[in-house]
């Protein structure tokens, strides 16, 4: 019997650093890397342009079902314009966690996702990786660090890019959205049982790397 392709599912809150970590991890083993945020955030961005809604959960399903997106050279690609830096303005931050509370976009982009799980392994990351998307992922991490070292994180981010931010107003949108994305019926964001706790507030990336790959042996 072929052995299933591995899986190391990283779930979080936002601005925990797990996106940095994962792409890390799966460069340093080799394998495949899913920002599976950068969907929702995608779906978001698309609906915004075409004008829906974004409670509009049948056009944002179809929407997210057609996503013409592209990964290509590190970019991201939407109906081929480079939407890499749209998607993580706080418009579309905002946006991505109200679509991602809709079952039917959620359902919609289950298939893409789980086209990443090839070999020699992949390395996903978002809020429902290792419930919903991969539940038999080989090893499950739940990255998180307190809401004030990431919005200090956040923070710092924002002035090396030159751009104003307020340290308050950052720390009262990732609580609304970290309460948003617990909350919702659907996949919420938690940690689960047979997850392991990886909290950064005391760490840097270096050491948060070295957490998940001394864990990787067991899972090949
Ligand atoms: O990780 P991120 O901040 O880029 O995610 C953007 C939004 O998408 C966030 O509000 C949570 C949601 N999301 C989700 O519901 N499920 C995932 N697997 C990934 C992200």
């Amino acid at each position: 019997v072929a052995r299933p392709v591995p899986v190391i599912a990283i779930d979080g809150p936002s601005a925990s650093g797990k996106g940095t970590v994962a792409a890390r991890v799966a460069e340093a083993l080799g394998w495949h890397y899913l920002d599976s945020g950068s969907l929702y955030r995608l779906v978001a961005l698309a609906g915004m342009r075409a004008g829906v809604a974004l409670d509009d959960e049948a056009r944002l399903a179809g929407i997210a079902a057609a996503l013409p997106v592209s990964f290509e050279g590190g970019r991201i690609w939407l109906e081929g314009k480079d939407v890499t830096e749209d998607i993580r303005a706080e418009a579309c931050s905002v946006g991505a966690s109200k679509v991602a509370a809709l079952p039917a976009v959620r359902e919609a982009l289950l298939d893409r996702q789980r086209d990443y799980r090839a070999a020699p392994g992949l390395v996903a990351e978002g809020r429902d990786i290792g419930s919903v998307v991969f539940p038999d992922a080989q090893l499950k991490v739940f990255l998180t660090a307190s809401a004030e070292a990431r919005a200090e994180r956040r923070y710092k981010q924002l002035m090396e890019k030159g751009m104003a931010a307020s340290m308050e107003s950052l720390l009262r949108d990732l609580q609304e959205r970290d309460a948003r994305d617990a909350a919702r019926p659907v996949a919420p964001l938690k940690q689960l049982p047979d997850a392991e706790l990886l909290d950064t507030t005391q760490m840097d990336v270096k050491q948060a790397v070295s957490f998940v790959l001394e864990r990787v042996p067991a899972v090949e």
